[in-house]
């Protein structure tokens, strides 16, 4: 059983956005587990973020103006720079002294890897702040390229039930209802799952052919291996002996009622780029009926009901609650992480 509460996971990284949406000297705004905050690529190619309120009377700075280095307020025209300091309040007289470091922005930790940009959000309660704890998971076999094909979807929910939605094995015959996909027609699940880092791995094994009829594009049923890293990011790889099809899906709450969902496509396919149009519909297509069902399940969440979870067609959702409680308890305890997971096989209908 899982209790219906709703609590961000702080001190870990978050997909931010594909790195292609903010070119240099390009600021925007976005807001992450309710904060809002500004995103921006200086001129050499640096991304920062700040959070987005001017120090001074609260105004979005990224309602102001970005020159490539430096933020300026609309309202009174300070600037900070791209660490979050103050550098300049341009109503002081030169002889009116005033220590600007009282006026930094607070700035987030960014990293830019395989075409993405992740933040680091930490505990609220700076006094519980921590520093990074794991390496962003990446795609293995890609080296820095970015992806292929890459699409977002929000999703009018809470993160747990966007991740949960999409890591559970049980629904795909009834939500992914279509023709191209699969039957609907069930059949019998067995999967070893091991610990991973941060989470846990659906062990490599062969598709069966019966999982989709767009295989033959790659040259056959991959052998296919998942992963999941807290706090919600997904890597899958399919690999045939001609080619690998790799997928990134990460999961970053926007507030306690919006949350977006990336999916991004690594491929080794020198044809691949014809596929695009067909593969982007087909995502929008997959990734909206998730969206879709967890929208209906709005209407039931608002009675707060306790969700039960049954063996083993859930266990990955309750293997993701497990995760989350002890990251959250060891970063309060200030003790190492000690993975719940153990080696399991799951047998399920589907
Ligand atoms: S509100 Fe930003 S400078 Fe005054
Ligand atoms: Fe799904």
């Amino acid at each position: 059983m899982q209790a219906n509460e709703n609590t961000f996971l702080r001190n870990v990284w978050y997909y931010a956005l594909p790195s292609h949406q903010l070119k240099p000297g390009q600021m925007l705004t976005q807001t992450y587990l309710g904060q809002p905050v500004l995103l921006a690529r200086t001129r050499s190619g640096k991304v920062f973020a700040l959070h987005d309120i001017c120090p001074h009377r609260a105004i979005p700075l990224s309602c102001g103006w970005f020159d490539g280095e430096e933020v300026q307020c609309c309202y009174h025209g300070w600037r900070f720079n791209s660490a979050g300091r103050c550098t300049e309040i341009p109503s002081l007289m030169a002889d009116q002294e005033m220590a600007l470091s009282r006026f930094d922005v607070p700035q987030y930790e960014i990293r830019e890897t395989q075409g993405n940009i992740w933040i680091y959000i930490p505990e609220q309660d700076k006094s519980k702040a921590k520093p990074p704890q794991f390496d962003i998971p990446t795609i293995p076999g890609f080296a820095d390229q970015p992806p292929n094909l890459v699409t977002t979807i929000r999703f009018p929910c809470f993160i747990d039930h966007a991740v949960v939605g999409l890591m559970d094995p049980a629904h795909s015959p009834y939500v992914h209802r279509v023709w191209w996909w699969r039957s609907s027609q069930l059949n019998d699940e067995i999967k070893w799952y091991d610990p991973s880092a941060y989470g846990f791995t659906m062990r490599r094994h062969k598709m069966a052919d019966s999982m989709g009829r767009i295989y033959w594009l790659i040259g056959g049923a991959p052998e296919a291996e998942i992963q999941f890293h807290l706090p919600s990011i997904r890597i899958e790889e399919n690999a045939t002996s001609r080619h690998r099809v790799c997928n990134l899906t990460a999961v970053t709450p926007i507030s306690e009622t919006e949350t977006d969902v990336t999916f991004a496509f690594y491929w080794t396919l020198p044809w691949g780029w014809m596929l695009k149009p067909l593969m982007r519909y087909l995502i929008s297509a997959f990734l909206g009926q998730d969206r879709d069902v967890v929208a209906k399940q709005q209407i039931g969440l608002k009675t707060n009901p306790i969700l039960r979870f049954i063996k083993d067609s859930d266990t990955p959702a309750r293997w993701y609650y497990q995760l989350k409680r002890e990251y959250a308890q060891a970063m309060e305890e200030n003790r190492e992480f000690v993975n719940p997971v153990k080696s399991e096989q799951l047998r399920w209908r589907a």
